[in-house]
């Protein structure tokens, strides 16, 4: 996955592009590239981080008013200089930048040597790029059936920009499954990956459609679909501001984003409680499609996946509903046998991550009906699902997911509460309850934030040189486990593994030696004792155990150290567990000196396969 951006207008394009990709990177970070237009098409590659592009060209007075750019994350040919972004057709006709994947590139090599094109790196990128131009030599029909031609001819992903020789102040772009958004203001035109990328010049955008192709002149953009034919697209407005895609004076966007969970908790919690009651009318969801579903199948990656196993626990204990929760990449190809009386729930803080799509589309193929619970509005999930609930995280730039972790948890927690009411499993008095627990949470985060901070980060400064660390618990608390685990190895780079506590002793234990880093999470009243003492398996090995538990739970008889959190009910003990975990995630990398927005070898979602 890469980040792409654009401009065409008045204004000097190097300076937009370097700063559209500096907000980019959390997307990919190996390698980088710019092309701008001046008279001719000059083209800039370096390897490693965007520093190293801005260095290379420092001095150079790049005035071109027209330009693209790229920061990648290698999947065809490893991050060198050759096969970094733009791409430049045989002989120079065609400049273009790409995020996503050709599946067809080698089928299509073989084509492009039987007409005497060379390959000069190891991308699918380039491939395109001479591609386009093959079909722009042979039918002379310019820019848009050239793309258009290509379009039906390659298989895969892919958000393109491209600029060709004989059609100064014009960028071409096109797209399927990774994902594009074109701006305009006074200044001219600007396409991007994401939005923080534009976000400072202009709220105004366009979605642009899958299949669909677009010309970005200095004071217009034209849309066209695949038959050639223009199109009429309508100008957005974008609701996020610019300061929510800055560090705003913190040292990293990941304890920011920490920092943000209790007013973006409230803000998707008020787009849900409406006058004391759940209201999921804007999901498009009736009450009586509620009342209808007979089974839930919950498909995410990553955290998301995580949040997914929280929601089975209360799902399924509000609704009395059977909940299947599927890892994406898993259900795409398990040909799943989906009950059509179901819901298929796809989680996704992007919207854009592949396999999530490809598994919503599974779905919708075998006439499921599709919910979304999206961050990003217009992504792609959010435009194919039969109903959208948006989480109000606004955009969320650290790679490791955080606040939009815990709006999720919220959209699950109404959507449980919600269907346990109309299906009249749960009573009016369990139903306030929950509400009134729920709109408790934002300030039971914030008074975590403040009162546990500085002791997570004390403990945590003994953990930087440690190779190993277990996440354990019981029930929700497993759940939540496995992303405290998660958020730990993804940022820190140190292995480490979240158990059910009970199975730990069937194999693993075997693992746990004099000063094993354990944290146990114990919230969960029924099965408190049982964790506890499946916490002292571990300290009687050696463990060096940590427990999150509520206030006024006493742990002392198994914990080294202990991180209270506020009493809430059973249910949601998950948002206020995954706080202190997010810190001990957060606290042992920066004391590891590591970059933790930026952690190798990871993207902030993932659009190829
Ligand atoms: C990974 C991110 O690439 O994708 C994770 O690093 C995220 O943080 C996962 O949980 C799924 O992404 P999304 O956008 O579908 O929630």
């Amino acid at each position: 996955m890469c980040g792409i951006v654009g401009y065409n207008g008045s204004k000097k394009a190097v300076d937009i592009l370097l700063d559209g990709l500096s907000k980019l990177e959390y997307r990919g970070y190996d390698s980088a590239g710019i092309a701008i237009r001046d008279n001719d098409i000059e083209v800039f590659k370096a390897k490693g981080k965007l520093s190293n592009l801005k260095e290379k060209i420092e001095n150079k007075d790049l005035k071109g008013t027209c330009g693209i750019g790229h920061t990648r994350w290698a999947t065809h040919g490893e991050p060198s200089e050759v096969n970094a972004h733009p791409h430049v057709s045989n002989d120079g006709n065609v400049t273009l930048v790409h995020n996503g994947i050709i599946e067809n590139y080698q089928e299509l090599i073989l084509k492009l040597e039987r007409h005497d094109y060379k390959l000069y790196s190891e991308t699918d990128t380039e491939v395109l790029a001479n591609i386009i131009d093959y079909y722009y030599k042979k039918y002379k029909m310019g820019p848009i059936d050239a793309i258009n031609r290509t379009m039906v001819r390659v298989r895969g992903s892919y958000a393109i920009a491209v600029m060709f020789k004989e059609y100064p102040d014009e960028i071409w772009v096109a797209r399927k499954d990774s994902p594009m958004i074109i701006g305009k203001n006074e200044d001219g035109t600007y396409l991007a990956s994401d939005v923080p990328a534009i976000l400072k010049y202009t709220k105004n955008v366009y979605y642009i459609d899958n299949l669909e192709a677009a010309c970005l002149k200095k004071d217009k953009v034209i849309f066209y679909d695949l038959n050639g034919d223009e199109i009429q697209k309508e100008l957005k407005e974008i609701k996020w501001d610019v300061s929510a895609a800055e560090k705003e004076g913190y040292e990293h966007f990941m304890i920011k984003e920490i920092n943000e969970q209790p007013d973006v908790v409230k803000k998707t919690i008020n787009s849900l409680v409406i006058d004391n009651k759940i209201d999921l009318s804007k999901t498009g969801l009736t009450v009586e499609e509620i009342k209808s579903f007979k089974q839930i199948y919950i498909v995410a990656c990553g955290s998301a996946y995580h949040v997914g196993v929280c929601a089975q626990y209360i799902l399924e204990d509000l609704t009395r509903v059977p909940v299947r929760v599927e890892i994406a990449s898993e259900f795409r190809y398990r040909k799943p046998i989906l009950d059509k009386k179901g819901l298929v729930i796809v989680i996704s803080q992007s919207g854009e991550t592949a396999d999530s799509l490809a598994a919503l589309r599974e779905a919708k193929n075998q006439g499921v009906k599709t919910l979304g619970i999206i961050n990003v509005v217009g992504s792609s999930i959010a435009r194919e699902a039969d109903h959208v609930l948006y989480t109000l995280a606004g955009p969320e730039i650290a790679v490791a997911t955080t606040k939009a972790f815990s709006t999720q948890l919220i959209a699950c927690y109404a959507l449980a509460i919600e269907m346990g009411h109309v299906k009249r499993k749960i009573n009016n008095k369990l139903y306030n309850n929950l509400i009134n627990d729920l709109v408790k949470l934002p300030e039971q985060i914030e008074y975590i934030l403040k009162n546990n901070t500085k002791n997570v980060q004390k403990i945590s400064s003994k953990f930087s040189s440690i190779k190993d660390a277990f996440y354990i618990g019981r029930g929700l608390d497993y759940a939540i486990s496995l992303e405290g685990s998660l958020k730990l190895k993804e940022v820190s780079y140190i292995h480490s593994e979240a158990y059910a506590a009970g199975e730990l002793k069937h194999g693993t234990i075997s693992l746990i030696e004099d000063g094993t880093l354990v944290i146990g999470i114990a919230t969960q009243e029924e099965i408190f004792e049982k964790t506890i003492s499946n916490l002292v398996e571990v300290k009687s090995r050696g463990a060096y155990v940590v427990v999150v538990a509520p206030e006024g739970v006493d742990v002392s008889k198994v914990a080294n150290n202990t991180i209270n959190v506020p009493i809430t009910n059973k249910y949601f003990y998950p948002s206020l567990t995954v706080v202190p975990l997010q810190l001990i995630g957060y606290y042992i990398t920066i004391s590891k000196g590591l970059d933790v927005d930026k952690p190798r070898n990871l993207a902030k979602s993932v659009t190829v396969e």
